[in-house]
C-alpha cells in the first residue's frame, strides 16, 4: 500500500479516514499531535528544558527523539529499578539510543544511590511491588526533574491514558479522576511540573514509529506488573476502538477538554485540603506528619533494622 501524501511505501493504515502513511509522513503527524498537546495544555513555554524520563519502553523513546527533533533541551532519565533482568534490559535499551544520538541520559539507581530494595521492602511491607515501585519513581523523577530545572515529560500514551481513566470510572475513583491531567503545574519549588505530550498518540502509532525510525525498545513487561485489572480494561477498550476507529481519542481528548476548569489540578494535582510539608529528612513535600513516603522506605534497609 502507498502512502496517502506521497508515493513511498506506507507503514500504517488509519481505517477511519481511509489514510495511509509511510515513515516520513507518519512522524510529521505525531510531530503534529504532539505539538497540539503542548499548545492545548500549555506544557512547555519556549525554552524550558524537559527531562524526559524514559522506561526503555516504545512511548518514551519515541516521545525524546520528537522532543530533539522539535527542538527542545532535553536530557533523559532513567530509573534503575533494581527489577532484575527486566531493569538491565531497559538499561541498555535507554543507553542504546542516548548513545547513538550523543544525547544525555542521567541514570538513578534505587539500590546503589538510595539503598532501597524495591522487591524487598514491598515484601517486608506486604504491599504490591508495583505501588512500592511507583512510590519510587514519583519521587526520583520529580528529585531529579527540581534539580536539574527541567519539566518533567513521560511517556504516557493515548491506550495508557484511557484505560487508566476508565478504569477510575468504573470504580468511581473520583479522587484520582479530579487529579488527572496531561500537564500539571509547579505549585512549590520542590515540585516539578509533569507534562504527558502523548496522550493523543495511540501505542498502535508509537510501536509503528519505532519500528519504521530503527529505535529499539524493550517489548517485556515488568515481571511484577499488576496489569490483571487494567488489561481487562484495556482489551475492552481495543475492541471498542476496532469496532470504531476514534473513539478513545475522543474520549481523552473530550474528558480533558470538557473537564479543564472544573478540576483541582491547578493545585498541582494535589488532593484539595491536604497540606504539604517538607520532609524532615530529604525537604521534598510530603502529607504525612514525620518523613515522607521515600523516606520511610529508604529507613527500612538503614542499618540497625
Ligand atoms: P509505566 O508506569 O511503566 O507505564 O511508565 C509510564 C512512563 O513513566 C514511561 O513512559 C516513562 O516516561 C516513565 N518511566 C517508567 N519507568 C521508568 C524508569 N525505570 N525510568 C524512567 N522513567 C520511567
Ligand atoms: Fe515498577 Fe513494574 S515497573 S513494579
Ligand atoms: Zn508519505
Ligand atoms: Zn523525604
Amino acid at each position: 500500500m502507498k502512502c496517502s501524501r506521497c508515493h513511498e511505501e506506507a507503514v500504517i493504515y488509519y481505517p477511519q479516514s481511509r489514510q495511509a502513511l509511510c515513515a516520513e509522513h507518519l512522524k510529521e503527524y505525531i510531530e503534529r499531535k504532539v505539538k497540539r498537546a503542548i499548545e492545548r495544555f500549555k506544557m512547555l513555554k519556549r525554552g524550558e528544558k524537559v527531562l524526559v524520563a524514559v522506561s526503555g519502553g516504545k512511548d518514551s523513546l519515541m516521545l525524546w527523539e520528537i522532543l530533539v527533533d522539535m527542538g527542545y533541551d532535553t536530557e533523559g532519565l532513567y530509573i534503575d529499578l533494581g527489577l532484575g533482568e527486566y531493569s538491565k534490559s531497559s538499561e541498555e535499551y535507554s543507553r542504546g539510543f542516548a548513545e547513538e544520538r550523543d544525547l544525555t541520559l542521567r541514570i538513578v539507581r534505587v539500590k546503589e544511590d538510595h539503598g532501597i530494595d524495591i522487591v524487598a521492602a514491598a515484601k517486608r511491607l506486604r504491599r504490591p511491588t508495583c505501588s512500592v515501585c511507583g512510590t519510587v519513581k514519583r519521587y526520583i523523577m520529580n528529585r531529579e526533574a527540581v534539580e536539574a530545572g527541567r519539566v518533567l515529560a513521560t511517556g504516557h500514551n493515548m491506550d495508557d491514558e484511557a484505560s487508566t481513566l476508565l478504569g477510575n470510572l468504573l470504580t468511581w475513583n473520583g479522587e484520582q479522576l479530579l487529579r488527572a491531567s496531561p500537564s500539571l503545574p509547579s505549585t512549590h519549588p520542590k515540585l516539578a511540573r509533569r507534562i504527558k505530550p502523548l496522550i493523543y498518540v495511540s501505542e498502535r502509532e508509537s510501536a509503528t514509529y519505532c519500528f519504521s525510525h530503527g529505535i529499539k525498545y524493550i517489548i517485556p513487561e515488568c515481571p511484577y506488573s499488576e496489569g490483571a485489572r487494567l488489561s481487562v480494561v484495556k482489551e475492552a477498550l481495543s475492541k471498542i476502538e476496532d469496532r470504531s476507529p476514534g473513539s478513545l481519542l475522543n474520549f481523552v481528548d473530550g474528558f480533558y477538554r470538557k473537564s479543564e476548569g472544573i478540576l483541582c489540578r491547578r493545585n498541582g494535582g494535589i488532593k484539595e485540603g491536604v497540606e504539604l510539608k517538607p520532609c524532615p529528612l530529604c525537604g521534598y513535600l510530603t502529607s504525612s506528619s514525620g518523613p515522607c513516603a521515600f523516606c520511610r522506605l529508604k529507613s527500612l534497609f538503614s542499618s540497625g533494622e
